[in-house]
């Protein structure tokens, strides 16, 4: 399909823009980004929309741009929808999605001409307003409500977004199936609830990478294998690491339950840090590991500078024989703990841990307002440690 897509990004906006920026540099894809907005971004070019959609693990939606508009007019509207307007339901659910500095009496116009115009198509238009879901400024139609009022279907969400004093307008088509997605997880042979990552997340982390098909990603902390299937869903070899045998089993069953297609799997039940003495060879990284001890509540600042001392040995020991194993311009992405404390304090590493074993951070986002968002925060409701999402490269040799 050619022409301008509005995709909106997930919760965590500058990991999901990130993801699709190095998905378009590592594929060379005929698409390229056009414009950005806090939650949603405009891609250019030609696309193949659900294939994206299924690709991606931060994209929540993905509307059609149907036109742009530098004056809001009725007669503007009238040729962008009334090709639409001729193919109605009797009833049916619609919706509005906007991004950027649409203003409220812009919002407002949208609103009003399509309920005339519903009325004038008698038709049973139900507005459906987006619900928050707990964010604030939320002004979008979230998946969950995209499907089950049928807005892909019968129904319409309308995308709107602003920049500068061009108004683009678009439709969805495709969005982020929650239920396929845990269907995915919960088929799985063996699971760790504690402990996995989100297959989401492992699809972000994977796609970080910039890894192509044939090439290789190690997980040298795989537990149950989510980063690694994740991996070999788009095409990559994988090799995961785990210090508990049992992990490796369970990770073993889940990927021969994968079944999927061409590629390969190896599972080593070894020690990360002793990496060095294995034959293992990869293009790139990927990995959640260890994070410390399951918090309940925040802990104080001694306790957390205690966790932090303990797992930089881990760490330290990772690098060092990451840096052994892998030449210049290969990419770790990796997951960091930061610690929010009682006291108010955050605590994280400094970039020492990597920056002396050769590895230096790279953020993909160069737009200025992104330059401080680095390393990008995933964040959690329920979880006490924030999770610091790194993308560092191999320089050469050991500075
Ligand atoms: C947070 S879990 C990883 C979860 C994984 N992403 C998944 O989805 O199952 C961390 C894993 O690191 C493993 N681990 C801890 N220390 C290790 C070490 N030094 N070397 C290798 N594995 C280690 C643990 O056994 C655990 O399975």
């Amino acid at each position: 399909m050619n022409g301008s897509f509005l995709v909106v990004l997930g919760r965590d906006a500058p990991l999901s823009l990130a993801e699709l920026v190095i998905l378009n540099r590592a594929n060379r894809t005929p698409w390229t980004l056009h414009a950005h907005w806090k939650n949603a971004c405009l891609l250019l070019g030609a696309l193949d929309p659900f294939e994206l959609q299924e690709r991606v693990g931060g994209t929540v939606k993905i509307a059609h741009v149907l036109g742009s508009l530098s004056t809001l007019d009725q007669a503007a509207l009238d040729q962008l929808f009334l090709p639409i307007f001729s193919n109605l339901e009797p009833r049916f659910y619609y919706g509005f999605s906007f991004f950027g500095n649409v203003s409220s009496k812009e919002q407002k116009f949208f609103q009003a001409y399509f309920k005339t115009a519903f009325k004038e198509n008698h038709v049973k238009a139900m507005y459906k307003a987006p619900k928050t879901h707990g964010e604030p400024n939320q002004n979008s139609i979230h998946p969950s409500e995209i499907f089950s009022r049928g807005l892909l279907d019968t129904g319409f969400d309308f995308c709107i977004a602003k920049k500068n004093n061009t108004i683009y307008v678009g439709r969805t088509i495709t969005a982020s199936n929650a239920k396929a997605i845990s269907k995915r997880d919960k088929e799985r042979v063996l699971q760790n609830k504690v402990s996995a990552i989100s297959i989401r997340l492992a699809r972000i982390l994977v796609n970080l990478t910039g890894l192509s098909p044939t090439q290789t990603l190690l997980d040298p902390f795989c537990g149950v294998g989510t980063i690694l299937q994740e991996a070999r869903l788009v095409g990559l070899n994988a090799v995961g690491v785990d210090q508990d045998p049992d992990a490796i089993k369970a990770a073993r069953q889940n990927l021969k339950y994968l079944k999927n297609g061409p590629g390969q799997t190896e599972l080593v039940n070894a020690d990360a840090t002793h990496l060095s003495r294995h034959p293992l060879s990869f293009d790139g990284v990927a990995t959640e590991p260890t994070l410390g001890p399951y918090l309940t509540r925040l802990p104080s600042v001694n306790t957390a500078r205690q966790t932090l001392a303990e797992l930089e040995e881990i760490f330290d020991g990772l690098f060092r024989a990451l840096s052994h194993k892998m030449k210049k311009g290969q990419p770790v992405v990796i997951i960091l703990p930061e610690f929010p404390t009682i006291e108010g304090k955050l605590l994280r590493f400094s970039e020492k841990l990597f920056e002396k074993h050769g590895f230096v951070s790279t953020n993909p986002l160069s737009f200025p307002e992104y330059a401080r968002v680095f390393p990008y925060l995933y964040t959690s409701d329920t979880n006490k440690i924030h999770r610091l999402i790194y993308l560092l490269e191999k320089r050469k040799g050991i500075p």
